[in-house]
């Protein structure tokens, strides 16, 4: 039986201690604001946006949000971030992807201060996480590094290969576990035999985008298998991009969908806006 690990205890474990480092900051006469930018009414950024205010109430991190018309323009867009950025009580600025498609996604997220972007999607955060400096990182990856750590899975040493090359997930994933001084190979979707490579990782990492896609034959036996994505199936049930029911059996440690790596993601996030108030305010 694989242990399954348990997203929903470990991000609860994360927000508790957080809750109390802001309280104690809070007795220091400190206090930290999150601003949630959302453009338009895309009903899945309205529940990220939602459940992101709700874990700041739970935290006490003060959250402030901008609900703006899908019309906004880019200039206006960036008028806002450059007044939130010169805005001191502000330590960080979050902009809800997608954008309308009117805006230039790369001008928008780079307008964002780098020491505000508590999402960890400036360049210069990238930067930071490939020479191996502090800064913000990626939210979704960073919470899959915790989740390793807290089920006592050692990362040196091992074969991990990490499915997906996207700048928010893919990349800096495999940066994190270079990092942690695992032997770390990239693939998508030309990757030539997929299944093979698969087959030699101790640590899997899969950020495909496609319910369901990694079966038991992708999967060396004792294998840990980490499932980044989310969709519904043909019953409308929550799953992940692997068969769950199919690949359990062969692993030694696998996340759940739902109840792994989502909840880990804003937690991640609570935990750079705290960052960013004790380091860069
Ligand atoms: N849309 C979906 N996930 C995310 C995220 O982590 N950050 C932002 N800014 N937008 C998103």
């Amino acid at each position: 039986m694989a242990q399954i690990i348990d997203g929903k205890r470990i991000s609860q474990e994360i927000k508790d201690s957080l809750k109390v480092q802001v309280e104690e900051l809070k007795e220091q006469g400190k206090s930290c604001t999150l601003v949630v930018i959302q453009i338009g009414n895309d009903p899945a950024s309205s529940v990220y946006v939602a459940n992101k205010k709700k874990a700041c109430e739970y935290i006490g991190i003060n959250s402030r949000s901008y609900e703006l018309p899908e019309e906004t323009t880019e200039d206006e867009l960036l008028e806002l971030i450059d007044e939130l950025n010169h805005d001191s009580t502000v330590h960080g600025i979050l902009c809800q992807l997608p954008l309308p498609k009117h805006m230039n996604e790369k001008k928008i997220l780079n307008r964002i201060s780098p020491q505000k972007d508590v999402d960890g999607f400036h360049p210069e955060n990238v930067g930071h996480l490939m020479i191996g400096e502090f800064g913000f990182v990626s939210c979704t990856p960073a919470g899959v590094i915790e989740l390793l750590k807290a089920s006592n899975i050692s990362i040196e040493g091992k074969n991990c290969v990490v499915i997906g090359r996207s700048n928010i997930v893919g990349k800096p994933m495999a940066m994190l576990m270079l990092r942690e001084n695992a032997t770390v190979t990239i693939c998508h979707s030309k990757t030539n035999d997929l299944k093979n490579i698969c087959k030699q990782a101790d640590i899997l990492i899969v950020a495909i985008g496609k319910p369901k896609y990694i079966n038991e034959e992708y999967i060396k036996e004792g294998a840990v298998v980490i499932d980044v994505g989310i969709h519904r199936d043909a019953n409308n049930k929550l799953c992940g991009d692997v068969d769950f029911e199919r690949v359990e059996p062969l692993c030694s440690a696998i996340t759940p969908v739902p109840g792994g790596v989502g909840p880990m993601t804003i937690c991640m996030l609570m935990k750079n806006c705290i960052e960013a108030m004790k380091y860069f305010s």
